[in-house]
C-alpha cells in the first residue's frame, strides 16, 4: 500500500511540438480510489505510463509511499497496469500468465506460487479457466484473467487504463463494481483512467479532470457535480449535459441581474448575488443543470415560458427539449408529458444556478473545503 504524488508532471512528444500532461500535481492517499477524466488526447494515459515508468517525464518528479521513483526502472515500481486489450501473452495459459509476473517480481517457490495463482483464480472466478488459452476465451474472461495477473503480484498500486471499454455495456457494469469490491477488500491505492464521466464518477473516491494535459478539477464526484469549478468540468461531467445559457450580467442593488436576449432576466441577490457582482462581470455563462430545471405545464407567469421540442421518455424520467437554447434539457418525472408545440413554465432555483465568467472560470465556486481547483 502506499501513496502516490505527482510534483508538476510535464511530458512532452515530438520535440516538444505536443505537451501531453503540463504541470500536473496530484495526490493519491494510500489506499484510495482514483479516478482520472477527460476527453481523448487529454493525457490519461501518458500520466498512467509515467506513473508506471513506462514513459519518462520531462520533467517534474513522481514519488511512490514516500520514494522517488522517477528515475527508477518499471520492474523496480511495485505497480501492476491493467490495460484495455487485456495484454495477455497468447502461447501461454492463464495460470502461466498469472504466474509470470510473480516469477519475475518476486522469489517464491513453484509451489508458492501456484498456490497465490489458484487462490487468486478463484477470487475472480476464472478458476475453471487456468488451463486455457487467452484465443479460448471471452473479453470479459480475458479481462478478468488481466486483473487476476494484477492482483496475484499485490502490489503498492493498480493503475488501469480504461479496462472496461471492450466489453459490453452490461459487463462493464459488472465488472465496475467488482473491481470496486477488490480494490476495497485489498486496500490497494488505485488509479483507474476512463473517459466515460459515468465510469469516474461511480467508481472514484475522488475524481481528476484533465483537459488538453492540465488538471481542472479534482474531488469527491458529488462535489465536483455540485460545484464545478470552470465551464469545462460543468459540462464534461453529467449526463444529459449541463444546459449553458449567455447571459448579460448588469449590477442592481446588492446583487445582480442576468439577462438572456428579450428572452428573460434573472435577479441572483443574498451571498451568491454579491460573489457575483464582486467578479464584475458584463457578460456570462449561465449553467443549469437539467434535473435542477423545474417545468409546469400551468402558465403563472411567475417563470420563463418555453416551447416543448421534443419529448425523449426514459422510463423513470422524461427529458423535454425546450427552445430556451440550444439541445436545452429539463429532466422531469414521467408523468409530465407535454405534446410537441405545448407552451410550459420553467424556474429555476438560484442555489441550483452555476455561473461562469468569459474565461471559463466559475464566479460561484464556493466549496473549497474538500477540492482544490487548477487554474488553467
Ligand atoms: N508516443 C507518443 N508520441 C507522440 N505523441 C504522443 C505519444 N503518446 C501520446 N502522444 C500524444 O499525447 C497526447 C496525450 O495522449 P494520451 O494517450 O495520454 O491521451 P489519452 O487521454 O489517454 O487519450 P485516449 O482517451 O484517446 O486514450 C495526445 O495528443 C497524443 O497524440
Ligand atoms: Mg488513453
Amino acid at each position: 500500500m502506499a501513496t502516490v504524488t505527482l510534483q508538476s508532471l510535464r511530458k512532452e512528444f515530438d520535440n516538444s511540438r505536443i505537451v501531453a500532461v503540463n504541470d500536473l500535481s496530484l495526490e493519491v492517499e494510500d489506499g484510495e480510489f482514483l479516478t482520472v477524466v477527460g476527453p481523448s488526447g487529454c493525457g490519461k494515459s501518458t500520466t498512467l505510463r509515467m506513473i508506471a515508468g513506462l514513459e519518462k517525464p520531462t520533467s517534474g518528479q513522481i514519488h511512490i509511499g514516500g520514494e522517488d521513483v522517477t528515475d527508477v526502472h518499471a520492474r523496480n515500481r511495485d505497480v501492476a497496469m491493467v490495460f484495455q486489450n487485456y495484454a495477455l501473452y497468447p502461447h501461454k495459459t492463464v495460470e502461466q500468465n498469472m504466474a509470470f509476473g510473480l516469477r519475475m517480481s518476486t522469489d517464491l517457490s513453484k509451489a508458492e506460487r501456484e498456490e497465490k495463482v489458484y487462490e487468486t483464480a478463484e477470487m475472480m472466478d476464472i478458476e475453471e479457466l487456468l488451463d486455457d488459452r487467452p484465443s479460448e476465451l471471452s473479453g470479459g474472461q480475458k479481462q478478468r484473467v488481466a486483473l487476476g495477473r494484477a492482483i496475484v503480484r499485490e502490489p503498492d498500486v493498480f493503475l488501469f487504463d480504461e479496462p472496461l471499454s471492450n466489453l459490453d455495456a452490461k459487463l462493464r457494469t459488472t465488472m465496475r463494481t467488482e473491481i470496486q469490491r477488490l480494490q476495497d477488500e485489498l486496500g490497494t491505492t488505485a488509479i483507474y483512467v476512463t473517459h466515460d464521466q459515468e465510469e469516474a464518477m461511480t467508481m472514484g473516491d475522488r475524481i481528476a479532470i484533465l483537459d488538453g494535459g492540465v488538471l481542472q478539477q479534482t474531488g469527491p464526484p458529488k462535489s465536483v457535480y455540485g460545484n464545478p469549478a470552470n465551464e469545462f468540468v460543468g459540462t464534461f461531467v453529467g449526463s444529459p449535459a449541463m444546459n449553458m445559457l449567455d447571459v448579460s450580467v448588469a449590477n442592481e442593488g446588492d446583487g445582480v441581474v442576468l439577462t438572456n436576449g428579450d428572452r428573460f432576466t434573472y435577479a441572483l441577490d443574498g451571498d451568491r448575488g454579491r460573489r457575483v457582482a464582486d467578479a464584475d462581470l458584463s457578460d456570462a455563462r449561465l449553467g443549469i443543470r437539467p434535473e435542477n430545471v423545474t417545468v409546469s405545464e400551468h402558465l403563472s407567469g411567475e417563470g420563463v415560458e418555453a416551447v416543448v421540442d421534443v419529448v425523449e421518455p426514459i422510463g423513470s424520467d422524461n427529458y423535454l427539449y425546450l427552445d430556451l437554447g440550444k439541445n436545452f434539457i429539463a429532466r422531469v418525472d414521467a408523468d409530465l408529458e407535454p405534446t410537441r408545440g405545448d407552451t410550459v413554465e420553467v424556474e429555476f432555483d438560484q442555489s441550483d444556478l452555476h455561473l461562469f465568467a468569459p474565461d471559463g472560470e466559475s464566479v460561484l465556486f464556493t466549496d473549497e473545503t474538500d477540492q482544490q481547483a487548477v487554474t488553467a
